[in-house]
């Protein structure tokens, strides 16, 4: 690879729309972010809506990263583009957009895993030493990783059911509240200082996989046996009951954070040579959940790393990054590349 390379990453997997150029040298060196906001209304995403703003954004995002970083499209190296997995509309999106561009301008195309860029998007800011394990949850996903190097990471568990971010996002729908529900469950546990009134079930599965989707059915049945919530008519009883409100969120967190600790504590079992902990994807914007593991894991001394929020969410800075990083393996896709798993 010649010196200087630079990279420019697309990611479009879902409703956000991202670009970012990443430089040999000095690394992230511009990213633009579009976060479609309009899914709140319909308490999640809707494939349709988001794939029709993806094509509305993608040229002016692209443009705008490039400015940002003072280069012309003919300067870049290689396009890396999120190719799976995610919403087919909306991959659809950046896959054709990049691989035109990389017809049009003779570049090199790179297809790049989204769950891949999210596992190695601390490195954006930090130098993580390898071998370290990552939970990574958003809400569409939600595994663990044993991460050995770049391009080196295996598989050690995932989520049989929901993703944890849904099941944040599900439990703030049933309180009327709107899509992404992350954000207002974190600030409604924050009032009551992150008790745990409610209790409710951890899983007793001993392996690394991940389910949410009881812990789901249990919120709801808790606020069905309160009288606050309606099964049949799909009604939330007790808007104004905001202290009701606080103790699901909080103790919903608290059952999330419990589970993230114990499926950590199995794996260093497990894998006693690691060297550090992350947390990634959405719901690594959580700063409890951010606080549970960074404490957890100085009490093992190992360090830990979440990145900052902006990337934590999609981006296209973590698709940059991973794709440099295929560049250097000569790892590059052709024409044909495809959003299928
Ligand atoms: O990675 P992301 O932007 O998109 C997916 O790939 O899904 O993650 C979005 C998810 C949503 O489920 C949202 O509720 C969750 O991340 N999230 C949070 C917080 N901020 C966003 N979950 C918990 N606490 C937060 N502060
Ligand atoms: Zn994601």
């Amino acid at each position: 690879m010649k010196k200087n390379t630079l990279i420019l990453g697309i990611e479009t997997s879902c409703d956000e729309t991202g670009a970012a150029v990443y430089h040999q040298e000095f690394g992230l060196i511009s990213h633009a972010l579009f976060s479609q906001d309009h899914h709140k209304y319909f308490g999640g995403v809707i494939p349709e809506l988001a794939s029709r703003s993806q094509l509305e954004k993608i040229a002016i995002i692209v443009q705008h990263a490039l400015h940002d970083a003072n280069v012309s499209l003919q300067e870049i190296d290689a396009i890396a583009v999120t190719n799976k997995p995610g919403l087919a509309g909306s991959l659809l999106v950046g896959v054709c957009f990049a691989k035109a561009l990389a017809w049009a301008e003779n570049k090199k195309l790179i297809g790049v895993n989204h769950l891949e860029g999210h596992a190695f998007s601390p490195f954006l800011e930090h130098c993580v030493p390898f071998p370290h394990l990552s939970i990574s949850a958003s809400g569409g996903h939600t595994a663990l990783y044993r991460i050995d190097g770049f391009g080196n990471f295996t598989l050690l568990g995932q989520t049989l059911d929901d993703a944890a971010g849904e099941a944040f996002d599900k439990v703030a729908k049933m309180m009327n509240y709107p899509y992404p529900g992350g954000p207002i469950i974190e600030k409604l546990a924050q009032e009551i200082h992150f008790s745990d009134t409610r209790s409710y079930p951890r899983p007793k599965e001993k392996t690394l996989n991940f389910s949410f989707s009881g812990l789901k059915t249990a919120v709801l049945y808790d606020l069905v046996d309160q009288g606050a919530y309606d099964l049949h008519a799909r009604e939330f009883l007790r808007q104004e009951d905001h202290g009701l409100k606080q103790e699901v969120a909080s103790s919903l967190l608290v059952c999330i954070g419990d589970i993230f600790e114990q499926k950590i504590a199995l794996a260093y079992k497990q894998h006693q040579d690691i060297k550090a902990i992350t947390l990634v994807g959405g719901v690594a914007c959580n700063k409890y959940l951010r606080q549970r593991l960074s404490t957890w894991s100085n009490n093992h001394n190992l360090a830990f790393y979440a990145p900052s929020p902006q990337f934590c969410t999609d981006n296209g800075a973590m698709i940059a990054l991973v794709g440099y990083h295929k560049a250097l393996r000569g790892e590059f896709s052709d024409l044909l590349l495809d959003i299928f798993e």
